[in-house]
């Protein structure tokens, strides 16, 4: 039947009547918020090109998952920055490096909060590459025993979920296993599976000091180009042993999100990357765009196209906006 009988406009009539049929919801309960930790104590210092964001000590992180927490946040991802970088990364999983030390604090004084940690070898590597150099190249196999034994140690700290983010083949299996080994069977995995070599980690790199000394990313992220290929990284960590696979970036890959909810029966999540929370922030703020209408239409798209959780620095701002 089409019109006059249908009128599409009678159900968009009023605020309520949007309300009823609105398809998608978004909550609280999606949100994870990253966080950054070095050493040292009493550090507060605001991330220049990111909005918003602090570098904090083991200590003063506490207060900020405290606020977290009492925003109905569910669970913060953790990213730390190495005091001394060195070829191995060694760093990476000192008992107490500042990471660890975040995680113990965070799980004793806000212990509902989830803590999440980022699992890569780029801030604590000389080359800031994701992966260990040998002979010029990075190599697989002992990047992946690397990110195994950094993992261990951050569930020894107390992290609840481990989230690789170097894109190695197969560190996925290597960290299951090594969990599994060392009586680690409740750390769940969130493995960023299809990660993309984009141009929006931006403003990210700066934060953490990791930006690769030569070269680029491109031999283990994915490229931007592909999307058949995702599903094979997918299909290939669920088979490995993650429980939760993540695309990156969210908003120039809907797409794959979309596909990705579609072809696995598993939690899916986004991450909104810092370029993509920056380039809102940008425009907004040179009164192009309405600030939180913007942060709400891309939070409902990266929900609407699948994503069961969304990794942004909006979710407090969002949390607050959906109390
Ligand atoms: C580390 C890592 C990066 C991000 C998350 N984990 C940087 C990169 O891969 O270059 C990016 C996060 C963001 O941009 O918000 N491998």
């Amino acid at each position: 039947m089409g019109f006059p009988e249908t009128r599409m406009r009678r159900l968009r009539s009023s605020a309520s009547m949007r309300r009823l049929v609105r398809q998608t919801s978004l909550s609280v309960d999606n949100f994870v918020y990253p966080l950054f930790v070095r050493s040292g104590r009493a550090v507060k210092e605001p991330i220049g090109s990111m909005r918003g964001c602090f570098h904090f000590s083991p200590d003063t992180i506490v207060e900020e998952a405290a606020e977290v927490a009492s925003l109905g946040i569910p669970a913060v991802l953790l990213f730390g920055m190495a005091k001394q970088k060195d070829e191995n990364a060694s760093e990476a999983w000192a008992d107490d490096g500042a990471v660890q030390q975040a995680i113990r604090e965070i799980k004793k004084q806000v212990p509902e909060l989830l803590v999440i940690t980022d699992v890569c070898l780029c801030a604590y590597t000389q080359s800031g590459h994701c992966g260990i150099i040998k002979d010029g190249r990075i190599d697989n196999d002992s990047s992946c025993q690397a990110l195994a034994k950094m993992s261990l140690s951050h569930a020894q700290a107390g992290a609840d979920i481990v989230a690789p983010s170097d894109m190695m083949d197969g560190r996925v299996g290597f960290i299951r296993q090594t969990l599994e080994e060392n009586g680690f069977q409740q750390t769940a995995i969130m493995s960023y599976a299809a990660k993309y070599a984009s141009a929006f980690y931006g403003p990210f790199r700066d934060v953490a000091d990791s930006a690769p000394a030569v070269g680029d990313r491109k031999s283990y992220q994915m490229d931007i180009a592909n999307s058949d290929e995702a599903m094979a990284e997918i299909a290939l960590d669920i088979e490995e042993g993650a429980d939760i696979l993540m695309v990156k970036p969210a908003m120039c890959f809907l797409d794959i999100i979309y596909r990705a909810k579609q072809s696995f029966d598993c939690p899916i999540a986004a991450y909104y990357v810092s370029g993509e929370y920056m380039m809102v922030n940008a425009a907004a703020d040179a009164g192009l765009i309405e600030r939180q209408a913007a942060m709400m239409e891309t939070l409902y798209s990266i929900k609407r196209a699948g994503a069961d959780i969304i990794i942004t620095y909006f979710a407090k701002e969002a949390a607050k906006l959906l109390r």
